[in-house]
């Protein structure tokens, strides 16, 4: 089986978008298994840019996209999102997507919540993207959500809206704020029902005749390892588990599916949002780095964290994702540097460290050890081959494979399609 996981192995942005959608010119199905409209991919397609946040990227190309269950929709983003790209001329209809019927639903109470936790938290905050995921996901597990499925018996949902209604007024009373008006909640509900319901399928069905017809099967992941709820660096993370194994609790797809697992590494680091970040830059360089890389969120906008590549946190993510391969992007946005600083271990205390220590605290004090290399001062822009690019960046590459003990499958050297130096053919495999 030629199935492809595709996931971010840093703190997400890592240019996954153009690489999955080049893999999902070549799949069959596209399917999405965690996160929400969190997620901000962009897709440039001849002189068209597509921006995603909870479609599945081959819905651009008109490949079958599913939403599978693990996955926390906001039935109003949806249809926002579906009408911005029917209005880029992309066609969208039950044929080209599917929604698990089990998706829990983000509703505005959760926005809600997420901006009121946010505002109140000062210097905690997490710098959540404000888009109730958090909150959505903490409904699905507390067993009080309302999923895709339940849209088809809107009218019966009174006792439902009751438990949710009643957890969340004591939440929202703690902050001073009104009880939740329930007729208008369920109003918007009924309203809103049958544009999410004609998407509505048990998609695990439709993911498993794909598999014994033997389809290509693309997993799309968002955000990246680092923001896992479980392998990032919590607190500070997304609320679902980013990792390549969620492909097949997130759709319902055992987990031999997953096939070649590809995790999308930038040459350098970026983060958005507060939490540590051991080699971040706050000099000039990173300052550099964030202009020549375009570092401003696709969702909320926001400036980018910038630093210098971190080969114990992609070590560490490739390991508890089991990456096949990295895509290595972004690769001109270091040209022209007289020297590239790669953190290689980390100083605690007196001591010395080859991986991410769990507790916060010491994730905030860790020191990296770098090792220096050379720059190059010629353009590996738009390069496609490895005679394209000049020798210092190919041993950059050489050197980043052997510290994070994964092999390059990719290189990504601008955001065209075809600006890409293809190792290994994920698909092939
Ligand atoms: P949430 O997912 O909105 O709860 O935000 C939690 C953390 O994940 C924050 O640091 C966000 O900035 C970060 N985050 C969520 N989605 C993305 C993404 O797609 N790219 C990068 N960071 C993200």
């Amino acid at each position: 089986m030629a199935n492809v996981t595709v996931i971010g192995g840093q703190w997400g942005d890592e240019g996954k978008g153009k690489i999955v959608d080049w893999l999902s010119s070549r799949a069959d199905v596209v399917a999405r298994f965690q996160g929400g409209h969190n997620a901000g991919h962009t897709l440039v397609v001849g002189d068209q840019v597509y921006k995603l946040s909870l479609l599945p990227s081959g819905i651009v190309r008109g490949t079958l996209s599913v939403i599978g269950n693990g996955v926390v929709l906001d039935p109003w983003a949806l249809k926002a999102e579906v009408e911005k790209l029917t209005a880029q001329g992309v066609a969208i209809t039950p044929d080209n997507l599917q929604i698990a019927e089990t998706c829990p639903l983000i509703l505005p109470i959760h926005r809600d919540l997420d901006a009121l936790r946010e505002d109140a938290s000062g210097q905690g905050k997490i710098g959540t993207t404000r888009r109730g995921i958090g909150p959505a996901y903490e409904d699905k597990v507390g067993r009080r959500a309302i999923r895709v499925c339940d849209l088809r018996h809107v009218d019966d949902l009174g006792p439902q809206l009751d438990r949710l209604c009643a957890h969340h007024d004591a939440l929202r009373a703690g902050f001073g704020q009104a009880p939740i008006d329930r007729a208008r909640l369920k109003q918007d509900l009924a309203e809103i029902a049958d544009f999410v319901l004609q998407f509505a399928k048990p998609v695990w069905l439709t993911l498993n005749d794909a598999k014994h017809k033997g389809s290509r099967i693309l997993f799309e992941g968002a955000q990246g390892v680092l923001l896992d709820v479980d392998h990032g660096t919590y607190p500070f993370v997304t609320s679902s588990n980013t990792i390549a194994g969620t492909a097949a609790g997130g759709t319902g797809l055992g987990p031999s599916a997953a096939g070649f697992v590809l995790g999308i590494v930038k040459a350098y680091t970026t983060r958005v949002g507060s939490g540590p970040f051991p080699t971040e830059l706050d000099d000039e360089i990173g300052q550099r780095l964030g202009e020549r890389g375009h570092e401003f969120g696709t969702v909320t906008g926001r400036k980018r964290r910038c630093g210098w590549f971190d080969a114990v946190l992609v070590r560490q993510s490739c390991a508890v994702s089991g990456v096949t391969g990295i895509a290595l992007t972004k690769l001109d946005v270091l040209d022209g540097l007289e020297e590239i600083k790669i953190c290689t271990g980390y100083r605690l205390g007196g001591e010395t460290l080859d991986h991410f220590p769990a507790h916060a605290a010491d994730q905030a004090a860790v020191e990296p050890i770098y090792e220096t290399i050379e720059g190059w001062q010629e353009s590996t822009a738009g390069a496609r081959s490895w005679a394209q690019l000049p020798a210092q960046a190919i041993k950059y590459i050489r050197r980043v494979e052997e510290l994070i003990q994964c092999p390059v499958a990719l290189v990504s050297t601008s955001p065209e399609r075809e600006d890409t130096i293809l190792v290994r053919d994920p698909f092939a495999d």
